[in-house]
């Protein structure tokens, strides 16, 4: 084994920052130079000064940054935001963070309605956006509903039985969709579990058991709960910890063939 190959070696300040979202590294250079950046309260002189990486953490007028090689940002996501980048008709998600997560390369895991409130993940990790979206790891994401009419036990039972949904491929569309879990909350919303990720998928589901979605949450992802400390807009760092608990009960993949 090579063990000088794996050792972490300590990375230029400038390249740190624009790793980070800082701009292009001329512009981090001028952040540099002008007295903006310090780490443990000195401020740095030489965009060259190297540190490692693990554990960093620096600040860049007066902002503390913790280091992520791999961002995993979890939004409390306000109803009358759209999630892509190129909005349509209302503010895109991405105006809520601050501007250098916005410069990161990251994409919401999955989207939500704009209508849509609750527990958005953001990340620059492909291989776990791959792992939270893909039908085939079944991550549960749990929906709260608030429904037109009372939903009855008929209808709980058909959304776990299964229901058609239209789809323009005629595959999709003879494949009924299962709720994991489909019950009643004490407050009178309905507590949807979905493992897939179809287009208004909870909506549709509802609608094709005869009822129909006023008002969507996403209270959950796998074990990850919206924290209730965090308002609505708010967004906060997830660490390996949070990423474990958002897969937990993503089942493997299975095998090929
Ligand atoms: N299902 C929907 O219908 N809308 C969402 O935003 C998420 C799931």
């Amino acid at each position: 084994m090579k063990a000088s190959s794996r050792a972490p070696r300590p990375v230029a300040i400038d390249q740190i920052l624009f790793t980070q979202g800082f701009g292009t590294r001329r512009h981090c250079a001028g952040l540099i130079r002008h007295g903006l950046v310090s780490v443990e309260g000195r401020v740095i002189e030489d965009a060259d000064e190297a540190f490692l990486t693990e554990g960093l953490v620096f600040e860049v007028e007066g902002r503390a940054w913790p280091f992520h090689e791999k961002a995993l940002i979890l939004l409390y996501k306000p109803a009358g935001y759209e999630c892509s980048r190129k909005p349509s008709h209302h503010p895109s998600v991405f105006s809520l963070l601050p501007a250098p997560l916005r410069e990161r390369d990251m994409q919401p895991v999955g989207r939500l309605d704009e209508d849509t409130t609750g527990l958005l993940l953001l990340t620059d990790d492909g291989p776990l956006q791959h792992k939270l979206t893909s039908p085939k790891y079944h991550v549960p994401k749990v929906y709260e509903a608030t429904c037109k009419a009372p939903v009855d036990e008929a209808q709980l039972r058909q959304l776990m039985e299964g229901v058609l949904l239209e789809e323009r491929d005629p595959r999709l569309a003879a494949e009924p969709v299962r709720a994991a879990q489909a019950r009643m909350l004490p407050d009178g919303r309905l507590e949807l579990t979905l493992t897939e990720g179809r287009y208004h998928q909870a909506k549709r589901m509802v609608a094709a058991v005869g009822n129909r979605v006023l008002a969507l949450h996403r209270r959950a992802i796998g074990q990850l709960s919206l924290p209730t400390d965090l308002s609505s807009g708010g967004w906060l760092w997830l660490d390996d910890e949070g990423r474990r608990q958002a897969l937990t009960a993503a089942e493997d993949e299975p095998a090929a063939g």
